[in-house]
């Protein structure tokens, strides 16, 4: 994980030759803001899921295909001439999982025979517990030995002798655990099952559901992979919104996601054809998407399918019932008491306390695929059928249609919208007050945001930023800030998408990039300065004067739920790119107040970038306490293209849950604020 370099040059505080700004933040008024700010969006895109955060390290591990992604033996490799085969048997493992691959004994003069699985673009090796399964089917006698091991020296890295409990027409699960005896130098690592030749009695086996897992974040079996899930958690995210994004739509009508197909044991999860280009197992599916909530303390923001397809197919009117159905199921199984039918097969998983769940999002801008005549019947009916029926049975739940009111969609309050601003740095400082004539009808999450393109009008046919780049994150510190001025109506934001496998992906500018080897997990630009924001929450803005941005200073003051004073700034281009000073003055606070100040530059200009191949950090932070002046301000500079986050009270205090060491508010982890 690439780490924040502690700037070690002094800020230069103060500039006398030019006059100061003046900002008063008022002790009375403003609003009690959303409380759940800030959160994470996640969909299987650029392998985010399978091969990214669902901690999985064996790549096509159920023989599972599709139309579209026709079932292979890819990334399996036999050991001392195995030969190895698909097979769809008469009695597969299961109905979701109906082809398997078949271990043949080639040549009974190789002792130990098998197969190797190269996992997603190698495996993450080190001395901790690995978590292992199988299912084989056929006789054989002896031991099997899975072991992980470098593809460039075969060396082994640790292996485990798992006595066979296999019988001839049956599927058996072997489970097992493997903890290596020494770290690899590299991820370039592969998993291996062998066994021993002459033990077979029928010539060869059948295995499916090969499964290997290293510990996850929270200990939870089927669960996430920590240093991803532990980036994500220090950034204090509220909520999660999921299952997509264009992942939920699905390519076709025929293969939308299906939540009923992603709960239950791995073995009965078919998985799907994804949108972004490769088969997803559905490993991660609902369920795991409510504990990662749990483990988090988010907020679920569901998704459901809303009968558009990312082909632009969408359900006829008289054939909306049954999805508008399967939607109410699916909030039952997620919600209901476990009397209800869905509540019973919820806890007949294991899961009898229902989760809570107050946000419903029905489906994924529906202004889009298929437009105008698919967003024409989201408007006329698809939305309507969804919405009627949900409040109806959950009164309490908030409603989210896809489209926002800046999507040309009247939204009957009090169902909120979802706006997605994929921008450029210039628009976010263009579009900066978007927000303020919102009225408390038209409530909006922003469900998707991130800055995408350079200035200079790149359209969308001339592709993304390469990765997410400094002046971007200062335009998104704009956009965050526009937000929380209007947090009273803004539910909350999210950056997406969050995750790019540096192997293969179709997005190039996320949050945090990543590959097998943890060491390589990079914290972009727009990571380190959405984390300054999100770390340091406000609940009740409170107005100030001037009441707007000055020119180049974009500004959002408010209270911490301890009631501290909160104030957060960033400074987008400025005249001679001077730095601005700025006389801040909280009404009301005491003599001898201190205040904290947080501020994010970069070391590499405005078009700087976090470069997994580099392992570089151009996010410059400086932390200075000021003292008031004897004006009774806090007295600071901004230079051009900067972000800042002052809170008052620095010093030795508590926060409330009784967090003890005073950390700094950029490194501020989620435990901090849990009692
Ligand atoms: C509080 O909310 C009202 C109405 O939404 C708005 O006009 C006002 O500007 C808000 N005040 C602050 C400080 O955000
Ligand atoms: C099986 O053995 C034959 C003869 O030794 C060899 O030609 C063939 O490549 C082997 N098959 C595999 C899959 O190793
Ligand atoms: C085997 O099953 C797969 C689904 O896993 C299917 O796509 C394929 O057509 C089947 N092959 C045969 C030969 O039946
Ligand atoms: C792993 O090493 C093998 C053998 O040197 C090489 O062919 C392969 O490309 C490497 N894979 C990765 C993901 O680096
Ligand atoms: C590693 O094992 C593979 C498969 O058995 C073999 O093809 C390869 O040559 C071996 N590499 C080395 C460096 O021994
Ligand atoms: C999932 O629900 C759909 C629609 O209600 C139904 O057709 C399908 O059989 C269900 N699948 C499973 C695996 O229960
Ligand atoms: C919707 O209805 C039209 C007209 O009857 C029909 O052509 C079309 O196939 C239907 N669409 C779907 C997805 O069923
Ligand atoms: C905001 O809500 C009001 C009341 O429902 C509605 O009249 C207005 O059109 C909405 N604003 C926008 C921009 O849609
Ligand atoms: C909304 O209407 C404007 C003006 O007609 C148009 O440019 C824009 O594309 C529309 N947006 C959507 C999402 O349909
Ligand atoms: C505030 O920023 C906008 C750009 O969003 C700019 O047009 C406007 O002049 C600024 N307002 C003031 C008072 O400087
Ligand atoms: C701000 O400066 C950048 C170059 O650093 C330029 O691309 C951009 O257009 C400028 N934006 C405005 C609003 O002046
Ligand atoms: C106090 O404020 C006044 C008026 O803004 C200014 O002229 C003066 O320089 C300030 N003094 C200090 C010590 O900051």
């Amino acid at each position: 994980m690439v780490l924040f370099k502690a700037a070690t040059a002094a800020l230069a505080f103060l500039a006398t030759s030019v006059s100061a700004v003046e900002i008063v933040v008022h002790s009375k008024g403003g609003n009690k803001t959303s409380d759940i700010p800030y959160g994470l969006m996640h969909e299987d895109i650029n392998n985010a899921g399978d091969g990214g955060i669902y901690a999985e390290l064996i790549r096509n591990r159920a023989f599972r295909g599709s139309s579209r992604y026709p079932v292979s033996l890819a990334y399996w490799a036999s050991i001392n001439g195995a030969a190895l085969s698909l097979k769809n048997l008469s009695t597969p493992l299961s109905s979701a999982l109906p082809s398997s691959m078949n271990v043949a004994v080639n040549s009974t003069k190789s002792k130990s025979i098998g197969f190797a699985n190269a996992g997603f673009w190698g495996m993450d090796v080190r001395k901790q517990k690995y978590t292992g399964s199988f299912y084989v089917r056929g006789s054989y006698e002896g031991f099997f030995t899975a072991s992980l091991q470098s593809a460039i020296t075969n060396n082994t890295l640790g292996s485990v002798k798992i006595e066979s409990k296999s019988k001839k027409d049956e599927w058996v699960q072997h489970e097992f655990n493997l903890i290596p005896t020494k770290d690899a130098t590299n991820s370039n690592n592969t998993f291996a099952i062998t066994f021993d030749a002459a033990g077979v009695k029928e010539g060869s086996l059948d295995f499916n559901l090969i499964s290997l897992f290293p510990p996850t974040y929270k200990n939870r079996e089927n669960g996430l992979r920590p240093d991803i899930a532990e980036a994500f958690a220090a950034l204090n995210p509220k909520f999660l919104r999921f299952p997509g994004g264009n992942a939920l739509e699905g390519p076709d009508l025929a293969n939308p996601w299906k939540w009923n197909e992603t709960i239950g044991p791995l073995k009965d999860r078919p998985g799907r054809p994804g949108v972004w280009g490769y088969q997803t197992s559905d490993g991660l599916g609902l369920v795991e998407y409510l504990n990662w909530c749990d483990d988090m303390e988010l907020e679920p923001i569901l998704a459901i399918w809303s009968g558009l397809a990312l082909d632009g197919a969408y359900i006829n009117e008289t054939d909306l019932g049954p999805w508008v159905e399967d939607a109410l199921n699916e909030i039952e199984f997620v919600r209901g008491d476990s009397s209800t039918p869905y509540g019973k097969l919820r806890a007949s998983l294991g899961y009898p306390e229902p989760w809570k769940l107050k946000y419903v999002e029905v489906g994924n801008e529906d202004w889009l695929a298929g437009a105008p005549s698919g967003y024409q019947s989201y408007m006329d009916y698809r939305f309507n059928a969804f919405n009627t029926a949900i409040k109806e049975k959950y009164p309490d739940i908030q409603v989210i249609a896809s489209p926002s009111v800046f999507d040309n969609m009247t939204i009957p309050a009090p169902a909120a919208g979802d706006y997605h601003p994929y921008r450029q740095p210039n628009d976010y400082y263009a579009e900066f007050h978007k927000f303020d004539h919102l009225t408390s009808d038209n409530l909006t999450l922003v469900g998707e945001f991130a800055s995408v393109h350079p200035n200079g009008g790149i359209d969308w046919a001339g592709g993304l930023h390469p990765f997410p780049w400094w002046i971007g994150g200062v335009g998104e510190a704009i956009f965050m800030i526009s937000t929380e001025r209007n947090g009273d109506r803004i539910i909350g934001s999210t950056y997406a998408p969050i995750l790019r496998n540096m192997n293969r992906w179709q997005w190039s500018a996320c949050m945090i990039e990543f590959e097998a080897d943890v060491k390589k997990t990079t914290l972009s630009t727009s990571y380190h300065v959405f984390k300054l924001i999100s770390t340091n929450p406000i609940t009740r803005n409170l107005p100030t004067t001037p009441g707007t941005n000055t020119s180049s200073l974009f500004f959002v003051a408010g209270r911490s739920e301890d009631g501290k004073g909160v104030f957060k700034i960033a400074n987008y281009n400025t005249t001679d790119h001077e730095p601005v000073p700025v006389s801040l003055r909280f009404e009301g606070l005491e003599k001898g107040a201190k205040a904290e100040l947080t501020l994010l530059t970069s070391s590499d200009g405005p078009f700087g970038y976090n470069d997994p191949a580099k392992g570089n950090n151009v996010v410059v932070m400086t932390t200075k306490t000021l003292s008031l002046s004897g004006n009774g301000t806090f007295e600071f500079e901004m230079p051009e293209l900067s972000v800042a986050v002052l809170e008052t009270g620095a010093g030795g205090y508590k926060r409330r849950g009784g967090y003890k060491e005073r950390r700094h508010p950029a490194v501020l982890r989620r435990e901090d604020y849990m009692s």
